[in-house]
């Protein structure tokens, strides 16, 4: 291979942007061509000229459920053989990059995207997304975790500038992707559109280099989001290796070599990172494709994601019973199964949940449409339906969100179902005849105003090309539900924990609700919610028996839980793991996901189900510190089937990380008092001071605390600036 210093500076200013919008450049020698591709639920392969807003069409591909509804299932097993099919599409399609997985937290229900991201809590989402990248690399295809980072809203995607704190950033917005790095060695990672505290995120060496490379231990590639690009001379130097798509600014990265403002090295590294990339990538075995291995694993996606919300027993419906069933609504006959944008797959096929439900059906299913999806007036549509559901014996209504009422790009501006669905609705339950709600949508939706008059509810999110025979296979009770929520619903949009600062205006949004995002707001403040963390229903029980918490030799604790299916029916539980800390400073959420698997049992069976808490599952980001910190004290170690259905629960002490940070000028004299290099000195001064204050104002004792004790040194208690810097100085501090 030619030495990449034999390029000249214009070819390797040209190499770091794309060739065209799905391809990065050849130079023969030194680098193949790499082709790349949308996305994370299924391929979007297009010729060179395609478009990255999902208009133009791709060759067909398997369209898996997109990530609202892989994350329901809380199944990392399946996310994995998602991440296997994709990446066998993909290798069989010739591309070498996929852009996927999405694992941006939905700080806001409104948020346009959610669709494509699994969930609140970065657990969940790191978890899936480790195991998605695990599975398409073992394809030799390079995934590409996306947007690095804090891109929560589509509101000026492309200017906006997310202020949050080094805290939130740390515990909420980049644990996801820390925890992807650390396990599942991504080969490449997609910056964000948007600024972070002031910075574009392509731009910034602190994202780029300092956190995901010197960190984390990233060695892969980071190219840009389509056309996130502000400078490029200013994204290469802050550790952006491929700009996508090309825009042309070559010049722009030879000027600022020319003018020193970066150094050419920088491209080389660059350059390097491409071959690295082009290595693990390319000269593999041609494979071909295996359309029905996929068809399948998106079946059983659809399965395990589908989530049971009410249920007053109507649900399952017995397939040899001679039911007289209704279907109403659009979307039984017209799936809404993906979500809109760069992501849009055109699908093999399409299987609707009307075709499956008269499949598994005894007898004739009727079908009215009860409203349309184009906009058109739904009077006589809705009068048809509610005059059918009058003569069944139970309506399955199919309700949700059109491609018009969420997508990539614009954000909701509310969480409710269309009002001419919800009047259906009303009028539907008023006949009597018991309703089965089935939803389509990829954000969440208000439901507590409708739920009282409905006997069931099954969430069904964005289930993919197969997700009508999942629906079916559900409310026919072949398949016992076992999706969980990955995102709160709460009552009212207006009780979301980000709801005042969402989506901000003028170029920045403030995240004011900090790390108290989702879950971790609503549970911390004790809002009421329609379903909380982590819910779904199951046609049988499980009884969570004893919970057992054992140390580990290597510092955290093995969980052990005796869980047991005491119904009839086999089905399968999510057990999760909570942490909360007894006491905290800084304040910290009531619980916090730290583990979680789904187990299968058989009616009756019992097993017992290990999970593993980390000593750093109890950190909390130390801002002043700039690390992670565990302080000694006790902590309550939770177990149970949603955050607020907690079974079990134990304590465990740490005894802290033992880390003790050097005294600082400005600490103050309860700060020294706690430290070892000041406490000698602290319990001296107080020598020096007459028992009878104390006594008398122990108000004067409270105040002086929280004082610098550089301050102190004007009030006349003969303390001296320089005793202050030697103290600070032997604790290892700048003095
Ligand atoms: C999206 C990315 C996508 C890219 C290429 C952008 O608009 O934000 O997620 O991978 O387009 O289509």
């Amino acid at each position: 291979m030619t030495d990449i210093p034999a390029l000249s500076i214009e070819q390797k200013a040209t190499l770091v942007a794309g060739a065209t919008t799905w391809s990065t450049h050849e130079v023969e020698g030194i680098l193949p061509a790499l082709n790349l591709s949308d996305g994370p639920h299924g391929l979007r392969r297009q010729g060179p000229d395609g478009d990255n807003l999902g208009v133009g069409t791709s060759l067909p591909a398997v369209c898996f459920p997109p990530s609202v509804a892989l994350g329901a299932t809380w199944n990392p097993a399946l996310a994995e053989q998602v991440g296997q099919a994709l990446g066998r599409e993909a290798r069989a399609l010739d591309v070498q990059v996929l852009l996927g997985p999405g694992l941006n937290i939905k700080r806001s229900p409104l948020g346009g995207r959610n669709f494509e991201y699994f969930s609140e809590d970065p657990r969940v989402s790191g978890t899936l997304a480790a195991a998605m990248v695990r599975g398409i690399q073992s394809m030799q295809v390079a995934a590409t975790p996306k947007h690095f980072a804090v891109n929560n809203q589509e509101t000026d995607r492309m200017r906006v500038s997310a202020t949050v704190s080094e805290r939130a950033l740390r515990e909420i917005y980049l644990a996801a992707f820390e925890q992807v790095v650390r396990e599942a060695a991504p080969w490449a990672m997609m910056s964000a559109y948007n600024r972070v505290n002031g910075t574009f995120a392509s731009e910034s060496h602190r994202l780029l280099t300092e956190i995901l490379r010197d960190e984390w231990g990233f060695d892969g590639l980071v190219m840009s989001d389509w056309g996130a690009v502000d400078d490029t001379a200013a994204s290469v130097a802050a550790g952006l290796d491929l700009e996508m798509p090309p825009s042309g600014r070559a010049q722009r990265i030879v000027d600022a070599v020319d003018h020193g403002e970066i150094d050419e090295s920088v491209l080389d590294v660059a350059i390097e990172r491409l071959r690295r990339l082009a290595a693990r990538t390319t000269g593999t075995e041609p494979i071909e494709r295996d359309v029905d291995g996929a068809q399948e694993v998106a079946l059983q996606v659809a399965r395990e994601a589908a989530t049971l919300l009410e249920n007053d027993g109507t649900l399952p419906l017995d397939p040899n019973a001679h039911t007289r069933v209704l279907v109403v609504g659009e979307f039984a006959r017209t799936p809404r199964f993906q979500g809109g944008g760069s992501s849009r797959v055109v699908p093999t096929r399409v299987i609707t949940a009307l075709d499956a439900l008269r499949d598994l059906a005894a007898d004739e299913v009727s079908f009215a449409p009860g409203f349309s999806l184009t906009g058109e007036s739904s009077a006589d549509l809705a009068d048809d339906a509610v005059a059918q559901a009058h003569d069944a014996e139970v309506v399955i209504a199919f309700l949700g969100l059109s491609d018009r009422a969420e997508s990539e790009g614009f954000d909701r501006s509310d969480i409710s179902l269309p009002a001419d669905q919800l009047a259906l609705l009303r009028r539907l339950v008023q006949t009597g005849t018991p309703v089965v709600v089935v939803l389509s949508n990829g954000g969440v939706l208000e439901v507590s105003s409708w739920r009282e008059g409905v006997a069931a509810m099954v969430e069904g999110w964005l289930l993919g090309q197969e997700g009508g025979r999942a629906l079916a296979e559900v409310i026919y009770g072949i398949v016992n539900p076992s999706g969980r929520l990955t995102e709160t619903i709460p009552h009212r949009i207006q009780d979301s924990p980000s709801h005042d600062t969402f989506p901000g205006a003028d170029g920045e949004v403030l995240y004011g609700e900090d790390v108290f995002v989702g879950y971790r707001g609503y549970d911390t403040r004790g809002t009421e919610v329609a379903y909380p963390f982590g819910y779904g229903l199951s046609y049988t029980s499980f009884t969570y028996e004893s919970i057992e918490v054992v140390p580990h030799s290597d510092g955290g604790w093995g969980v052990r839980i005796a869980l047991r299916n005491t119904g009839d029916r086999a089905g399968s539980e999510v057990v999760q793991l909570y942490v909360g800390a007894e006491s905290s400073a800084p304040a910290r959420p009531v619980r916090e996901l730290r583990g979680f698997t789904k187990v299968h049992l058989e009616p009756g069976e019992g097993t017992h189900v290990h999970l593993v808490l980390a000593e750093r599952d109890l950190a909390y980001w130390n801002t002043r510190a700039r690390r992670w910190q565990v302080d000694p004290g006790l902590y309550r170690v939770e177990v149970g089937s949603h955050s607020r259905d907690i079974r079990l629960t134990e304590t465990v002490h740490s005894e802290g990380d033992g880390i003790v940070d050097p005294l600082r000028m400005d600490s103050t004299l309860a700060e020294w008092a706690a430290h070892p290099a000041g406490a000698e000195f602290v319990a001296r001064m107080r020598e020096g001071i007459p028992a009878e204050i104390a006594e008398r104002a122990p108000e004067l004792v409270a105040m002086v605390q929280s004082t610098p004790v550089i301050k102190l040194t004007t009030w006349g208690l003969g303390l001296t600036e320089q005793m202050v810097r030697d103290v600070v100085a032997a604790s290892g501090g700048d003095a």
